[in-house]
């Protein structure tokens, strides 16, 4: 590809004429800097494709560039060159985002290969940008969006109690671990009711204090209190035909929880520093990764409040209760985030696979995002491997149940010793010399015991 600009930065200048003289015999025009400074001049002066950058310079350094041009220029592509090529500033570097890493001496086939494949990337950003812009129109002129994978049997139920109760004005509460899929569902509930084209308002219980929250509900007259100089409508009516998405509600004050309850109730409220009830028509969904029963009992969450919103009671399960939907999300996150990206990416090794079917999941569907995002920026081949993986992640063994063997008080010892021997041959597929080494004896005495 020629007729790229590329930005050569390098502090040396023998190496700078050289690298020059390289990249504009390739057809490309080409800037240059001795230092990161007057880089960011050029790089706002210009229209860059590709920086490459030496990373060891004084005042401004690579990874400084690096980082400064990702913020001024999101599309350019930068390659760092080190004569110190240590793996964590590699590691840094493509972790904020360079496309390469190449240590000095640099040679000339390799950097040609590297920009040449960084320059193609660049360029099918630029595409799938203006491609993506077009899509999401196409997207939000039909309404339709949310997609919600999985196979399993638990996720299905979620899924068909959602898209039948959508029709119908009842509350429904969602409850899950954090991470599950709570608000794709109340979305999911919005886009199939027949409120879709009405709003949707949202409220994080958890983020706002008190105070605040209150008046961010029901909104307030001037005067109301210092510093209220106009009427503020609150999201109760904002969302006024619509529906009101209450996220966190399990974090909703005791004393807010009344007040909840009469809108729910009743249907009216006053705005703060008002007399005069305000009717509404709102459909509310709530949802928590609180056990709200337990806060009941705790005295924590009001029962009259808790069944006004529990009429319909959608359950987002934990990933770890339904790993067969592990691959499916695995690969559509993939999909995802390269094309984000700009990558090719085909797949996930069977290793990689087999790590991520062990893993236990603790922040669920959205902990396994990021663990693919990570992982198709690292990745270098192509393909996710098991070391494109967070080491935890990429150590985790297969959980299996420790076997047992059960033996009856009053049994001999000799006879429990042959036992457990025979036993532990079996977990090892017959193999004497692991089967000594976890039992604590030497090979040759597994031999004379049998
Ligand atoms: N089944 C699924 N299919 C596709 N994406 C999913 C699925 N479940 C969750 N996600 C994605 O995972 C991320 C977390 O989901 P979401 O925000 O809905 O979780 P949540 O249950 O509301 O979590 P929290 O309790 O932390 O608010 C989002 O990016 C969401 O798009
Ligand atoms: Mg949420």
């Amino acid at each position: 590809m020629s007729d790229a600009t590329i930005l050569l930065v390098d502090d040396e200048a023998a190496h700078l004429k050289t690298l020059e003289k390289l990249f504009a015999r390739e057809g490309h025009d080409v800037l240059c800097a001795s230092d990161g400074q007057q880089a960011l001049d050029l790089l706002r002066a210009n229209s860059v494709d590709l920086i490459i950058t030496d990373v060891m310079m004084p005042e401004i350094n690579g990874l400084e560039l690096l980082q400064l041009a990702r913020t001024l220029r999101p599309e350019v592509e930068v390659i760092l060159m080190s004569a110190f090529g240590t793996v964590e500033i590699a590691v840094q570097g493509m972790k904020e985002g360079a496309y390469d890493f190449l240590t000095k001496p640099i040679k000339r086939a390799a950097i040609l290969k590297a920009s040449q494949k960084a320059l193609e990337r660049q360029a099918l950003i630029s595409e799938n940008r203006a491609l993506r812009a077009e899509l999401a129109k196409v997207r939000a002129g039909d309404g339709g969006g949310t997609l919600i994978v999985g196979q399993s049997v638990a996720l299905r139920s979620a899924l068909d109690l959602s898209r039948q109760v959508a029709s119908s004005d009842a509350n429904v509460l969602i409850t899950g671990e954090s991470g599950t899929g709570k608000e794709l569902f109340a979305r999911l509930i919005v886009e199939h009711s027949e409120r879709s084209d009405q709003p949707l308002v949202t409220v994080n219980c958890a983020a706002l204090p008190e105070s605040i929250l209150e008046s961010e509900l029901f909104g307030y007259e001037r005067g109301a209190f210092t510093g209220a100089n106009q009427r503020k409508i609150g999201r109760f009516e904002a969302a006024d035909g619509g529906t009101l998405f209450l996220d966190e509600i399990g974090d909703l004050p005791f004393s807010m929880q009344a007040k909840l309850l009469r809108v729910l109730q009743e249907g009216t409220f006053e705005r703060l520093g008002s007399n005069t009830p305000v009717k509404v028509d709102v459909r509310v969904l709530a949802a928590t990764h609180r056990d709200l029963e337990a806060a009941m009992r705790e005295g924590e969450f009001r029962e009259d409040l808790y069944y006004r919103l529990n009429v319909i009671h959608i359950t987002a399960p934990p990933l770890r209760r339904r790993p067969e939907d592990v691959p499916l999300l695995a690969e559509h996150f993939l999909t995802r985030y390269a094309a984000k990206n700009g990558r090719e990416i085909s797949g996930v090794s069977p290793e990689a696979l087999d790590a991520l079917a062990g893993h236990s999941w603790p922040g669920n569907v959205r902990e396994l995002e990021n663990v693919i995002e990570r992982a198709v920026v690292l990745d270098r081949d192509g393909l996710i491997h098991t070391d494109d993986l967070p080491a935890h992640i990429a150590s985790a063994q297969p959980a299996s149940e420790p076997r047992h063997i059960l033996v009856p008080l009053g049994t001999p010892l000799e006879e429990i010793e042959r036992m457990v021997i025979t036993e532990t041959l079996e977990m090892t597929g017959g193999n004497k010399k692991l089967a000594a080494k976890l039992l604590g004896i030497a090979a040759r005495t597994i031999y004379r015991k049998l």
